[in-house]
């Protein structure tokens, strides 16, 4: 087991800052201090760089068939970009599709991700049908550290749960400590709004925006939410990107509920306007929910300031433009949801939120690292920097600029949403469970190294 002494940082965590070392003793963080004198296989000296625990992206989808294509990131080019970004741990998404038992879905994607992850990796359950014996093995995939489940308000005849069902999923989350994480939309109402367009040609990319109204996710949040009092169980809103949905939840943490919800980089720096670029090219932001009008960022920031939403994942869902977005041309709902973010996430919310001042530095850890890990059963393994926990650590260096673009990240999209735009911090040195990953800008990693997590209940 080799050792690894990272010096003169300035450690960051969710509530201390401190300029120290860190000792890491094979795969744990063994010590902290402010001048620790230990030999080390490897020193690494981090001065005026920060120290951060390893981000980690509870909502990725990798290798995953959608629309009638797959997403261009797989386990392997998915998570070494991740590792680029500073990301060391990435929750993503099982699918049971209908008539399918749970288990098989875990297999699936578990075969997926075995002997491709470069970082760790842990799976919710997406449910597409919630019989008895579905029922009876979420109870099962819970024990085995497949802890959350993802329903679908959206998508009628593919994803969609009706309310029974998803009340009945709440319910059980009540007696066996699961979670459920819902995507949180009124997919009848867009159903009739999309088919309403098509018919009067309203064909353009834009049109996937204009047919799924903010009141469209602030309805479907505002049930969710009512149903999981009604279960007296938590409830996790994914990919919240409205003003009106971060009011039901904000209103509903005000009474005390235990209402979650996460938020993601592309909510908070691209807007509507991206739908009106020219020709085809608003297909590359063509992601549900879509994007809101700009004033919506600002709000948003104040709810990830004030603890109303608590994390910031990326829902990574990359599909190219070329063979894959193009599939819309001239039909907007064919065109695959989602975009690429998994490598940007850090850099972005550091130079965007901690720059500006939207947020503290503590924030930033606790909102891309620690918050999601105990949300979803990985703390104290991770999500923080301290002895006993995996040595995940990104070595941050605040002054680096970088201009972001698809011809030099990692991720294997033919487009980048924010191409051009320049960010200030970026990530220099990775380590995930206590080997480097990133050195110097280089991926020193292996495919396949990464494990499964076994994540806990709640
Ligand atoms: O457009 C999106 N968000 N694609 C990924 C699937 C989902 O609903 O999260
Ligand atoms: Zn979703
Ligand atoms: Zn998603």
């Amino acid at each position: 087991m080799s050792t690894l002494l990272i010096k003169n940082g300035i450690v960051v965590t969710a509530t201390d800052i401190y300029e120290g070392d860190v000792f890491v003793d094979g795969e744990k963080i063994a010590a902290i201090g402010t001048a620790l004198q230990m030999s080390a296989d490897r020193v690494i000296d981090a001065k005026r760089k920060y120290v951060f625990p390893g981000g980690i992206d509870v909502h990725t989808h990798l290798d995953m068939p959608f629309g009638g294509t797959t997403s261009a990131d797989d386990f392997e080019s998915g998570t070494i970009a991740a590792a680029f970004g500073g990301t060391t741990s990435v929750v993503d998404f099982a699918i049971q599709y209908k008539g399918q038992t749970l288990h098989h879905a875990w297999e699936t994607w578990m075969k997926k991700a075995e002997g491709k992850a470069a970082i760790d990796y842990g799976f919710h359950m997406i449910i597409t049908d919630l019989s008895v014996q579905v029922e009876e093995e979420m109870d099962a995939l819970v024990r085995q550290g497949v802890t959350s489940f993802k329903l679908f308000m959206a998508y009628p005849g593919v994803f969609m749960l009706d309310d029974a069902s998803i009340f009945r999923a709440l319910l059980r989350t009540g007696s066996n400590g699961g979670t459920i994480c819902m995507h949180a939309e009124n997919g009848g109402v867009i159903d009739v709004l999309v088919k309403k367009a098509l018919t009067e040609g309203k064909t353009a990319p834009k049109y996937h925006a204009l047919t799924r109204p903010a009141r469209a996710e602030a309805e479907a949040t505002h049930r969710a939410i009512a149903l999981a009092e009604m279960a007296n169980v938590p409830i996790y809103i994914v990919h919240l990107s409205a003003a009106e949905a971060l009011e039901m939840v904000t209103e509903a943490r005000d009474r005390g509920l235990p209402a979650f919800a996460e938020t993601c980089p592309q909510y908070l720096f691209l807007s509507y306007d991206n739908y009106e670029e020219p020709g085809f090219d608003g297909a590359k932001y063509v992601m549900s929910p879509p994007l809101r009008p700009r004033e919506t960022q600002e709000q948003l920031w104040r709810g990830l300031a004030f603890n109303d939403l608590q994390a910031i994942s990326t829902d990574h869902c990359p599909f190219c433009m070329k063979e894959q977005k193009v599939l819309g041309k001239g039909d907007f709902s064919k065109i695959p949801n989602g975009a690429p973010g998994i490598e940007t996430r850090m850099s972005l919310v550091y130079d965007g939120g901690v720059r500006t001042g939207k947020i503290s530095l503590n924030r930033f850890v606790e909102l891309t690292s620690t918050s999601p890990a105990k949300i979803f059963g990985l703390f104290p393994r991770k999500g923080t920097i301290a002895p006993g926990s995996d040595a995940d650590i990104v070595i941050f260096d605040p002054e680096t600029k970088v201009r972001l673009s698809a011809k030099t990240l990692h991720m294997k999209v033919d487009y980048n949403p924010y191409e051009g735009r320049e960010v200030v911090g970026a990530t220099d040195t990775v380590i995930s469970r206590g080997r480097v990953v990133i050195d110097g800008g280089k991926f020193v990693g292996r495919a396949g190294s990464g494990s499964f997590i076994k994540r806990a209940s709640r």
